[in-house]
């Protein structure tokens, strides 16, 4: 019996977040607003997404055994995902160092603390999940990220790869992934291709097909989503909106795509969902708790669509 519909294998983060007029300039001190300590980290943050539109999930990674790490597990406690396959590290829980400009775009720099030590033997640990989705980001080891790709094969759940933050990536791991959903920047790293609009997105998305990937899912922010595969290329508008803060926006489109997919949502539907997902988290400030409600999600979509 599964435990779990998915398993999100990946990070989590304190984001340490300041919102300031501008970016700083090299070597330049502008000052910010007031810090906010957010519950972050592209897993956590997947995680919670896809809990929140109605799925089951389990969060498989590794947080300090500091109070940052006892601040992200209740988080996540109370968005009814699974820790127990959080495991306690020596190192400091993973921080993210956030500035968010009047334009609500963000700048990160990351501390992986204990991020850095999620094992292959943590993968296997999680066998008895028997989840039917796995989620994978690029916040811990690629070698452990390729494991539990092969893990998740070989137990007959199929694989989200988000491949971010941008690098480049072995075809190993991208012929293991059923869908791969990258933004413009990490296509254009992972295949070494401008990507700057709709057409040459598909031709970037189309060279990680040769490559061995299924399907691609480009998120092109405010131009919407494009999926191609073999058979086919969709594009899928998004919603206008008035941005506050786009951080964990790309998190709520796959954590969304997730729960889509397992409600047997066509693909197309699945998109147009996640494009929701993602435009309303841009709506709010900070990660986690801007990623909306199913119900949130349904309302906006219904009112848009009159
Ligand atoms: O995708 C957004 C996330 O990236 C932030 O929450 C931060 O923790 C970084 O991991």
């Amino acid at each position: 019996m599964p435990k779990c519909d998915v398993l999100v294998i990946g990070s989590l983060n304190a984001d340490l977040v300041v919102r300031a007029p501008r970016f700083p300039q090299p070597g330049e001190t502008i000052s910010g607003d007031d810090l906010h300590t957010i519950p972050g980290g592209k897993g956590a943050n997947q995680a919670v997404a896809a809990a929140r539109q109605g799925a089951s999930v389990a969060m498989l990674g590794r947080v300090g055994k500091d109070n940052f790490g006892d601040f992200l597990l209740e988080n996540l406690k109370q968005n009814q995902v699974d820790v127990s396959n959080i495991q306690r590290d020596d190192a400091s829980t993973g921080t993210a160092i956030i500035v968010v400009d009047a334009n609500g775009q963000n700048s990160i720099v990351l501390s992986a603390g204990a991020n850095g030590h999620v094992s292959f033997a943590d993968v296997d640990r999680g066998s008895d999940l028997n989840p039917s989705l796995i989620l994978l980001q690029l916040e811990i080891p690629t070698p452990t990220v390729l494991h539990a790709a092969q893990f998740a094969k070989a137990n007959g759940a199929r694989v989200i790869l988000n491949p971010a933050p941008a690098q480049t990536l072995p075809d190993d791991l991208i012929r293991l992934a059923d869908f791969i959903i990258p933004n413009e920047t990490e296509l254009s790293l992972l295949t070494g291709l401008e990507v700057k609009d709709i057409a040459s997105a598909e031709a970037a998305a189309k060279a990680l097909l040769k490559r061995g990937a299924e399907n691609v899912i480009v998120t092109l922010g405010s131009k919407g989503a494009l999926v191609v595969s073999n058979t086919q290329v969709i594009h899928v508008d998004t919603y206008k909106i008035d941005v506050v803060d786009t951080t964990a926006a790309g998190d709520a489109f796959i954590g969304g795509f997730a729960a889509s997919l397992l409600r047997g949502l066509e693909l197309k539907d699945a998109v147009r969902h996640a494009n929701a997902c993602g435009a309303l988290a841009a709506t709010k400030f900070g990660a986690q708790p801007s990623l909306p409600t199913k119900d949130e999600v349904e309302t906006f979509m219904s009112l848009r669509e009159q």
